[in-house]
């Protein structure tokens, strides 16, 4: 359903088992992150009722998230770290048009918020099928669930209001993009790392 180019290497989920509390730090943000780019988005297309009604669900779906990781890392005696920066997510940002219409941006921006929720998606389903945690195991399970309702979420919009714009060669080019950035990742123990 993803379309993604190259799926991650499973042993990148052994780096993720070697230290769960980064792991869980680093995706309390990532989360954190995802409310934060719906509101933005919002913020800058408040005229569309449609997609301000969804992103308002949406963002407080990941400030859910963001809360449920909270909690698991309370519960296991950690402290939320710092807020760390994604360097996946950074590069991804590259790939959006700044010069160009203010549609344009518009469906640039849809395009890589639905990648950085296929992405996430993807190894949320890697975590879920080979982590030896149990709890974690079922956690990435019901979040792999939701990530794709996002995805789906976003995907939809920038066809919708991309009337004009060749919303479907844009994904293919950013799908390329995206396959070639991901190459050098899968070896650190965070969400997109
Ligand atoms: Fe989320
Ligand atoms: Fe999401």
């Amino acid at each position: 359903m993803l379309h993604l180019k190259l799926e991650t290497d499973p042993r990148w989920v052994t780096i993720v088992e070697s230290n769960i509390e980064e792991i869980l730090t680093d995706h309390a943000w990532c989360e954190q992150k995802a409310a934060t780019n719906a509101i933005t988005i919002i913020t800058n297309n408040s005229e569309h009722e449609e997609l301000v009604t969804e992103l308002i669900k949406l963002a407080q779906e990941e400030l859910e998230h963001f809360q449920m990781v909270h909690d698991i890392i309370k519960k296991r005696g950690y402290t939320l770290g710092r807020e760390r920066k994604d360097h996946y997510v950074n590069q991804l940002y590259k790939f959006m048009n700044k010069g160009g219409s203010r549609q344009q941006s518009f469906v640039d921006r849809l395009l890589f918020s639905a990648m950085i929720e296929a992405r996430s998606c993807e190894r949320f389903k890697l975590l879920s099928q080979r982590i030896k945690d149990k709890e974690l195991s079922k956690f990435y399970h019901d979040l792999m669930i939701s990530e794709a309702g996002h995805y789906t979420t976003f995907i939809t919009f920038a066809r919708k209001y991309g009337k004009g714009i060749d919303v479907d060669k844009r994904w293919k080019e950013l799908v390329a993009f995206e396959g070639e950035l991901i190459k050098s990742y899968g070896k650190s123990e965070t969400i997109h790392g």
